[in-house]
């Protein structure tokens, strides 16, 4: 059976092997050994013993451990290891819909979620927020109704950026008519100010489900390894659809995450460094300029949405930089939205950051 294409994974792959400048990135500068190695004081040479078979089936006892780390109420029974946050996105959604299922869910977002939902069955709901990325939460709840079998929510955002303000009020919806909360969490962790950890759902809501990643938040997509958090009783049930596409995540990847996590406040302030003053220089850029505007300024995660003045689709408008500059950006039309603005990522190498961003500066006052 054929899926629906998802659109943003095709806008870049289609470009990929032109790309100049991948400003779509939305992975803080990667990882390697070596630096992971000096952040955690860990000697990696140990890899090289690992006998190579498949290890625990559900990701080992250390790694469950080192996850529950990140949350404040959870237990190693609470967790399963995925083949990234997408093969976690996959599993909860093929476990918790069932045909004709009402779900609703809050956009834009990560289009993922809504389309194998619509795939399963469900009878899907977009809850678009307001043009300047707030949240009607009256309008949700009337939409939501008393048969919505689960709200999924993206926290921190994307394309947005943002941490959503509104979960205590999301919640007792939910609460009210016993749905479910889905919330990808996979930025989590990567709040700009003091406390960079946003309260995840499964810690708060008995029917929430979480999953996360160590793809953004600790810099490590290269090792697809992913997770989900929620109570024993759904685990359960995901593990049952777990054994048909999975059995184990690579050896390799357990031990490199394990280390991480437990190092994870670590990386999250080299992260955040990154992220703190590549902003900076995103602000600089942003506000120099004469036509283009945050939606909403971010303040959580790598990406922000960006809005252009010029009569022009997005799809156009950052396709016509993509020819002229090879910049590659994320057009608001992969979010299923006519808006006019772009997705943008800056937690990249800096000076790679600052390269694209002349070329942009020099490429707008030639069409502006
Ligand atoms: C919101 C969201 N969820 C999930 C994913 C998939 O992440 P992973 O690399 O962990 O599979 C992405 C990747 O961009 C994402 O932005």
């Amino acid at each position: 059976m054929l899926i629906d294409n998802f659109k943003l994974e095709n806008w870049i792959n289609s470009r990929e092997n032109q790309t100049k400048y991948d400003l779509s990135m939305t992975c803080p500068k990667a990882l390697t050994l070596n630096e992971l190695s000096q952040i955690c004081d860990c000697d990696f040479s140990k890899i090289k013993d690992i006998p190579l078979n498949y290890g625990s089936l559900h990701g080992s006892k250390e790694l469950k451990q080192a996850i529950c780390g990140l949350y404040d109420n959870q237990q190693p029974e609470n967790i399963t290891v995925t083949l990234g946050g997408i093969g976690a996105n996959r599993l909860v959604i093929e476990t918790l819909i069932n045909k004709g299922d009402k779900i609703v869910c809050i956009c834009p977002t990560y289009q993922q979620v809504y389309t194998l939902a619509k795939f399963y069955g469900a009878n899907v709901k977009l809850f678009f927020l307001e043009k300047d990325f707030s949240l009607d939460i009256e309008k949700f709840e009337q939409v939501v109704g008393q048969d919505t079998k689960l709200i999924c929510i993206t926290n921190p955002g994307n394309p947005t950026g943002l941490c959503i303000k509104e979960i205590d009020k999301i919640i007792d919806i939910a609460n009210s008519i016993g749905a479910y909360i889905f919330c990808d969490e996979v930025y989590r962790g990567l709040k700009h100010s003091e406390n960079s950890y946003s309260n995840s759902i499964s810690d708060i809501y008995e029917k929430g489900i979480t999953t996360g990643s160590m793809s953004k938040t600790y810099s490590l997509a290269g090792i697809r390894l992913g997770w989900i958090c929620a109570n024993k009783n759904i685990i359960e049930k995901i593990n049952l659809n777990r054994e048909y596409d999975t059995i184990s995540i690579s050896i390799l990847d357990d031990f490199v995450a394990t280390v991480a996590l437990n190092n994870h406040k670590k990386i999250i302030q080299r992260n955040l460094k990154i992220i703190q003053e590549n902003k900076a220089i995103l602000d600089i850029f942003i506000s120099n300029s004469k036509c283009l505007s945050w939606v909403k300024e971010p303040n959580a995660g790598t990406i922000g949405a960006v809005k252009y003045n010029l009569e022009k689709s997005s799809d156009d408008f950052c396709q016509s930089i993509f020819e002229n500059t090879g910049i590659l950006l994320i057009p608001a039309s992969v979010f299923d939205t006519e808006e006019h603005y772009f997705r943008i990522g800056y937690a990249m190498d800096k000076e790679y950051l600052n390269n694209a961003l002349n070329i942009f500066e020099e490429y707008l006052k030639r069409i502006f």
